[in-house]
C-alpha cells in the first residue's frame, strides 16, 4: 500500500522532532502502521529554517492553506499552537476530509466541541495525545487502557515549567521571583509565562482530561484556575515541616453532585510517589474504580517526547484511516451522543461547592488568647482541625518580634464555608496580614 502522506504545519521544536524521529524510526514504525508514513508537506512562516530542518526533498511552503488544498495529502499535523489561525486552519483542514494530529490543548479545551462535532460529521479524527503531558501516553490510558473504569479521580503535574520551579524553591529556599528568573534564563519558563505559571496550560490539559474521563464535553471556561505566583518560600518550608510537598496540581474528580475541575497549588503528603516528580518532569495519577491507583510519569515537554505522542497518533490513524468512522476510538473516549450536556446530570461545580482539606497560615500578635479566638471560628463554622503548628516568634520575626506564624491543618471542608471563615479570621484584630490559603490532598 502506498504511504499515508502527512503535511506539517509549523515546524518549531517539536515539528523538527517528528521529522527526525519518524525518519530514525521509520522501518519500525510503518512495521506498527502496516504502511509507510511520509511527511512530504511543510509549511512555516520562516521557509528557511524549515527548508534547513527538513533537506531538499520535502515540499516547502509558507502558505499552510497549500497544503490542505493537496488532495494527496491524509494527515495535518497542527503545531502552530494558540486559538487564532490554528483554529481557522484545523476546521478548514476538516472541511477538507483531512484528519488532523494536534499538540494544541488551549485550541482543544476551549473550541473542542466545535472542532470535535465538525471532525465526527466530516467522518475524520482528530488525535491530540501530544496535548496533555507531551509525551506521556495519558490520552491513550484515559480512553482505552483504562476503558473498563469508571474513573473517580485524576490528579497531574502537568506542567513543567511550574513544576521546576517548585522544586526549585523548594530544595534552595527561594522565592518565586528569584527562580523563576533563572527559569527563563535556563529556557525552562517562557519569556512570557504567563500561561505557565498562572495555572492555565495545567487547566487546558487538565479539562481534557476530565472530558475523556467522565464522558462530559470539554468545558475549559469552567475551570477554576490558579496558579503558583503568590507561593511563599516560608509555605514551601512549613508544609514541608509538616511532612508534604507543594505541587501544582490539574484536578478532576468525580463528586456526588458533579465533577471537580480545577488547578491551584496543593500540599501532597511527601511520601507520595507524585510528591517527588521533581523539575520539569510530569506525572498523572488516575484512580479507577477497578484498577485502583496508576501512575503515569515522563516528559512533558520538549522535541522528541512530544514528538513521541505525535506520533503515536499518526500511527494510530494509518491503522484506522480505513476503517468505518463508526469502529473508531471515541474523539473524547465516550460516544458522542452519550455527552452529558453542560448543565446535565454531570455539571462542572463551582469552586465553592468542591471539598477538600487545607493549610492555613496566619500571622498574628504572639499574645494570649489568639490561637483559642481563630480555633473557635473554625470549630463554630463546623471545619475540623488535622494539626496545627505554631512558630517561635524570634525563629519568624527575629529577636524579640511580637508576631508569630500560625499553620492550621483542615479535614475536608466545602470550600464556599472555608471562604466565610477565612473572612471572619482575617477581621480578627490580632490576626496581622492577609491569610494564605493553600489546598491539600491526601491522593489516598
Ligand atoms: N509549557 C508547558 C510546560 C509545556 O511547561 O509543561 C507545553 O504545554
Amino acid at each position: 500500500m502506498k504511504p499515508i502522506q502527512v503535511g506539517l504545519l509549523g515546524i518549531g521544536t517539536v515539528g523538527s522532532g517528528v521529522f527526525n524521529v519518524l525518519a530514525r524510526n521509520q522501518d519500525e514504525i510503518s512495521r506498527r502502521a502496516g504502511r509507510g508514513i511520509e511527511i512530504t508537506m511543510v509549511a512555516d512562516l520562516d521557509v528557511d529554517r524549515a527548508r534547513a530542518a527538513v533537506g531538499a526533498d520535502i515540499q516547502v511552503v509558507n502558505d499552510a492553506r497549500a497544503i490542505i488544498a493537496n488532495p494527496d495529502i491524509d494527515i495535518v499535523i497542527e503545531l502552530i499552537g494558540g486559538y487564532g489561525i490554528a483554529r481557522a486552519l484545523v476546521l478548514e483542514a476538516i472541511a477538507a476530509g483531512k484528519h488532523v494530529v494536534t499538540a494544541n490543548k488551549a485550541l482543544l479545551a476551549v473550541h473542542g466541541t466545535e472542532i470535535f462535532a465538525a471532525a465526527s460529521a466530516k467522518g475524520v479524527m482528530v488525535a491530540f495525545e501530544a496535548a496533555v503531558a507531551g509525551g506521556i501516553p495519558i490520552i491513550k490510558a484515559l480512553r482505552e487502557g483504562l476503558t473498563a473504569n469508571r474513573i473517580q479521580w485524576i490528579a497531574g503535574i502537568i506542567n513543567g515549567t511550574t513544576n521546576f520551579i517548585l522544586s526549585e524553591m523548594r530544595s534552595k529556599g527561594l522565592d518565586f521571583d528569584v527562580v523563576l528568573k533563572e527559569a527563563q534564563r535556563l529556557g525552562y519558563a517562557e519569556a512570557d509565562p504567563t500561561f505557565d505559571i498562572e495555572g492555565v496550560d495545567a487547566a487546558h490539559k487538565v479539562t481534557l482530561m476530565s472530558a475523556i474521563a467522565f464522558g462530559i464535553p470539554v468545558q475549559f471556561d469552567k475551570a477554576y484556575v490558579e496558579g503558583i505566583t503568590k507561593l511563599g518560600a516560608a509555605d514551601i518550608k512549613y508544609a514541608e515541616q509538616l511532612g508534604y510537598r507543594i505541587k501544582l496540581l490539574g484536578i478532576t474528580k468525580r463528586a456526588d453532585k458533579g465533577i471537580e475541575l480545577r488547578v491551584h497549588p496543593s500540599l501532597v503528603p511527601s511520601k507520595r510517589l507524585i510528591a517527588n516528580v521533581e523539575g520539569a518532569m510530569n506525572a498523572v495519577v488516575v484512580q479507577g474504580d477497578a484498577v485502583g491507583t496508576t501512575l503515569y510519569y515522563g516528559k512533558g515537554a520538549g522535541s522528541e517526547p512530544t514528538a513521541s505522542a505525535v506520533i503515536a497518533d499518526l500511527v494510530d490513524i494509518t491503522r484506522l484511516a480505513t476503517a468505518d468512522p463508526e469502529h473508531r476510538v471515541p474523539h473524547l473516549a465516550f460516544q458522542a451522543n452519550t455527552l452529558t450536556d453542560a448543565m446535565g446530570t454531570l455539571p462542572v461545580l463551582p469552586m465553592s461547592e468542591v471539598v477538600t482539606s487545607y493549610y492555613l497560615r496566619l500571622r498574628v500578635a504572639d499574645q494570649a488568647g489568639v490561637l483559642a479566638k481563630v480555633t473557635g471560628l473554625l470549630a463554630e463554622a463546623g471545619v475540623s482541625i488535622d494539626a496545627v503548628l505554631q512558630r517561635e516568634a524570634d525563629e519568624v520575626g527575629g529577636e524579640g518580634s511580637t508576631q508569630t506564624d500560625l499553620i492550621i491543618l483542615t479535614h475536608d471542608t466545602r470550600e464556599g464555608t472555608m471562604d466565610a471563615v477565612i473572612a471572619q479570621m482575617q477581621a480578627l484584630p490580632t490576626v496581622l496580614a492577609p491569610i494564605t490559603r493553600i489546598r491539600k490532598e491526601e491522593l489516598n
